[in-house]
């Protein structure tokens, strides 16, 4: 892929009114998916679910581009058509995920330092003859007594820049992703601290790294109080929050940002992107990466039946289209009833 090809496809990354689905389930972490709706974690029936999710009519109206798992970009929709090509010919770009998932970190207690680079430049080369235009790397800070530690957060911010710039490098446009989890107790000024350091070490770590920051998308967790703090911050004030802290650390060349919901419910993952885009003046376009908050309800109307795949396609299409609206500052608690009844 020539340099203009990255910064094209990075930019329709975050084209506006479309953000980006995270269906890169790793096999454990989909098993917790399906647990849910009872449905048993069987090769085929993954498939099945990405299936319903990829097939959705209209599905690029407010989706520019599918993360993928390793499995699922080797995987074919019932017609026989590779994932990747289904995905490109219906006018959405398809992803991949590249990290090998979090591991414990060495003499880190509580910490994960997310593994992958040996060989990533091999693999990186079978994506993109498998149609992968982007990939996607995600780091994890746990907040709690003593930490997270300079140790981890400097570890994670090294291991996103040398995966960006291996993709880089290798014809793909990285995602990259510092996640603060919003596990804990901790208040809101805690997470916006913490999330200030870990984006600028990593943003440190991309340019000693010499990673193209106009070929690149920014995945961040929102800045938003811990999900047990007794006080729990209102959608306004993690707007202007987050977007003080993106403000004061993502240099302005970064064409994206597309935020991942992390936990947060369907409708508030929602509205916290739309106050961002109704504050304005922000330098990047401020997008969606959300996994949870799309396929939620999806997967709770699929349970698993292809008796119930139109009603999940309709559930996902909503879903997208509410984030859509949301990209533009557009989105409303009205629309979301009055096409909610209409899905
Ligand atoms: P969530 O939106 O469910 O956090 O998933 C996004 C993602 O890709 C996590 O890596």
């Amino acid at each position: 892929m020539s340099i203009n090809e990255l910064a094209r496809v990075a930019a329709a990354m975050v084209a506006p009114g479309k953000g980006i689905l995270a269906a890169d389930e790793s096999t454990g972490t989909i098993e917790k998916r399906f647990k849910s709706i009872d449905v048993e974690n069987l090769e085929e029936n993954r498939r099945a679910y990405r299936d319903m999710l990829f097939t959705t009519k209209g599905l690029s109206d407010h989706i520019a581009g599918v993360i993928l798992y390793d499995e699922t970009l080797r995987q074919r929709s019932a017609d026989g058509t590779p994932f990747a090509e289904l995905l490109a010919k219906n006018g959405v770009i398809p992803g991949i995920k590249v990290d090998a998932g979090t591991k414990d970190m060495a003499l880190c207690p509580v910490e994960k330092i997310t593994e992958g680079l040996d060989g990533l430049a091999k693999r990186c080369a079978e994506y993109v003859k498998l149609g992968a235009k982007f990939a996607k790397w995600r780091a994890v800070i746990t907040i709690g007594k003593d930490i997270p530690s300079a140790a981890c957060i400097g570890a994670n911010a090294h291991a996103l820049a040398r995966y960006a710039a291996i993709c880089q490098a290798g014809g793909l446009v990285p995602i990259v992703e510092p996640e603060v989890l919003m596990d804990g107790g901790h208040d809101i000024d805690r997470c916006q601290e913490v999330t200030e350091w870990s984006l600028r070490e990593v943003f440190a770590a991309l340019a000693d790294q010499r990673v193209a920051f106009e070929h690149m998308v920014l995945k961040p967790s929102m800045v938003i109080s811990g999900k047990e703090c007794s006080k729990q911050a209102g959608v306004q004030e993690v707007a202007e929050r987050t977007l003080a802290c993106l403000k004061r650390t993502v240099p302005a060349a970064v064409p994206g940002i597309a935020f991942l919901s992390g936990g947060q419910s369907d409708e508030v993952a929602t509205a916290h992107l739309d106050a961002m885009n109704r504050a304005g003046g922000a330098p990047w376009r401020l997008s969606f990466s959300y996994g949870r908050a799309l396929q939620h309800p999806s997967l709770l109307a699929w349970k698993g039946s292809s008796a119930n795949v139109a009603a999940a396609q309709r559930a996902l299409a909503h879903r997208a289209r509410m984030n859509g609206l949301a990209t533009s500052g557009r989105y409303s608690t009205e629309l979301e009833k009055e096409w909610g009844r209409a899905a």
